[in-house]
This record gives structure tokens, sequence and C-alpha cells, in this order.
């Protein structure tokens, strides 16, 4: 796993995660409009917070995942934190940062009246924190005891959920789109209550056009309507260096995108943003925002 910084589990409170900062996030605003900082700001619905009804909470009761079809792994914790998927500890205070997240999302979802939950995460540009949010909101969304998360590795490129996870595989979805390798084969559980994992295989860039396949659509519908009280959360490419994810974003009922604060230009988030479908848009993520800013 590649790590920019110095002491992991250290700059994970030192660099936290801050949702939907005002600057960014304008309710209809053009491109042009301006932030509080005056510079221009990203059109992109606002979210208010607000006290929510967890997702399926009308219908509360304990969901039992059929962990037989999948591979189980034995992850650990240390492990995981090390790899700053922090929300597999509940107990460290930065992971509200993420409930925050999962219950901006759920309410964006009730809004938009969508029956499934299949979410992508991405960002204009590579190593903004991409597959750092999508691992630690699947985490959160496990916790939520009314559903299961599905957590699919569609970064073809990268692969790296897996990694980040601290298990082997060989086998992802790749494997299952272009080799027909069983479902059963390709998703793991880690371990972690209600979580299941499809990450694996050989990075590889020729996976042109499979994220706008016809193998890719069903398999998503597929992987939806199994489990009804399941969210999908969907590690994507960054927009700006792979067409195939505005492919993948019409697949989808929302988007987060990811922004590295103080590194990704405001040009570049802007054409990422309104390259996008903007009404599922749901917000953007400040990533690594200083703990005192
Ligand atoms: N909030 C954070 N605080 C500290 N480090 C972080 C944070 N978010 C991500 N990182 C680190 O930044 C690096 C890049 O993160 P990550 O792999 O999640 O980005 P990515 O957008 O998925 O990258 P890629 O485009 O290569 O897939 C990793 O080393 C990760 O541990
Ligand atoms: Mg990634």
């Amino acid at each position: 796993m590649p790590n920019d910084d110095t002491d992991a589990l250290k700059l994970i409170g030192l660099a936290g995660l801050k949702a939907w900062p005002r600057s960014l996030c304008r309710k209809q605003g053009g491109a042009g409009e301006r932030g509080d900082d005056g510079a221009a700001a990203v059109s992109v619905p606002v979210l208010k917070e607000r006290p929510m009804t967890p997702v399926g909470q009308a219908r509360t009761g304990w969901i039992s995942p059929v962990y037989e079809a999948c591979r189980p792994v034995k992850v650990e914790l240390p492990a995981l934190l090390k790899n700053r998927c922090i929300a597999a500890d509940a107990s460290i205070p930065e992971v509200e940062s993420f409930r925050v997240l999962r219950n901006l999302v759920a309410q964006y979802l009730e809004q938009q009246g969508c029956a499934s939950r299949t979410l992508m995460v991405t960002s204009a540009l590579p190593r903004e924190g991409k597959t750092t949010t999508a691992v630690n909101l699947a985490l959160t969304l496990a916790r939520d005891l009314s559903q299961t998360a599905l957590l699919v590795d569609c970064d073809f490129m990268q692969q790296q959920v897996h990694s980040m996870l601290c298990y082997q595989s060989d086998v992802g979805l790749l494997d299952y789109l272009l080799y027909g390798t069983p479902f059963q084969e390709i998703a793991v559980w880690p371990g972690i209550e209600r979580l299941t994992v499809i990450s694996g295989g050989k990075p590889t860039h020729c996976c042109r056009e499979i994220l706008s396949s016809r193998g890719m659509r069903e398999v998503l519908t597929e992987m939806r309507e199994r489990y009804r009280e399941r969210s999908l959360v969907l590690d994507a490419p960054p927009v700006l260096s792979c067409a195939d994810t505005m492919a993948l974003a019409r697949l989808v009922d929302g988007i987060v995108v990811v922004v590295r604060e103080g590194k990704t230009a405001r040009g570049d988030v802007v054409k990422a943003v309104e390259m996008l479908p903007k009404e599922k848009v749901i917000g953007i993520v400040l990533n690594k925002v200083p703990k005192h800013a």
C-alpha cells in the first residue's frame, strides 16, 4: 500500500476528512458562482445536515447475510488501521466524519426516491483518497444493523481495495466479466459483519469499455437486487483520467467526489463535477483537511 505520509495513524488524526465544505457546495449554482472565499464554487447540491431516519428503520430487524456464498478471509484490526481503514474501529473520533457521510448519502437517496443504493466514489485526479473513502464508507454502512454493504473495486487500473483491507486476492470483478469466474469465487467476506468485498486480480490498463458493457450493467443489477437492504459502494477510477468512469456514473444512484485538500486545482474539480451527471452528484468530500482547518 503506498503511503504518502510519515506516520499513518497520527496523520489520520491530523489530516481528517470533511464532508461537504460550504465553499465547495452551492445549491443550483453555476460553475462560475463565487464561494465564501471568493473563489469559483462547484455546482453540486447542498446537503443540510439534519436528524435523519436511518435507511430501513421502518423495517428494523437484523439482516443475516449469507456468508457461505463468499470466500472468508481474516483481516487484523491493527493492519486495517495502519492502512487508514479507520472505520473498522468505531471508537476512533475521526470515524464520525464517515457517519456524517453515510447519513448524508442516505438522506440524499431518500430525497431522490432511490429504491436501490448504488454509490460510486470517484475524484478528478488520481491519489485523492477515493479508495480510502470508499472502504471507510462501506465499513460505516456495514455498521448499520438495518443493511449490508457490498464494496466493489471498479478501478481496474489500481485494484487496491483488497490490499487496503489487508488480504490477498487474485480475482475480482474483471474476472467475472471477462472469464466468467463464479460470483462465489470473487466475493470475499473479510470477517466484518454485513460487509462483502469484491476486489483483486492484476491491475490492467485494457479495461476500456468494460465499465460501460452490458455485462457490467447486468452484474450491478444482480448485485443490487439480490438483497434488498444492501448498499453497493463502487471504488471508481478518476474522472479526468479514465473515460469509462462516466459510463459507470450512468449506472449508479449517487456519486461522491473526493477532493484532496490543497492539492487538486479548483478548475479540475469543476471540470470533473461538470462531466458527471449533475443530478447524481451527492456532494464533495474534502479529504486530508488539517484538523485545525
Ligand atoms: N484522510 C487521509 N489522511 C491521511 N492520509 C490519507 C487520507 N486519505 C488518503 N490518505 C492516503 O493517501 C494515499 C492515497 O489514498 P487512496 O489510495 O485512497 O487514493 P486514491 O484516490 O484511491 O488513489 P488512486 O487514484 O491511486 O486509486 C494513501 O496512502 C492513503 O493512505
Ligand atoms: Mg484508489
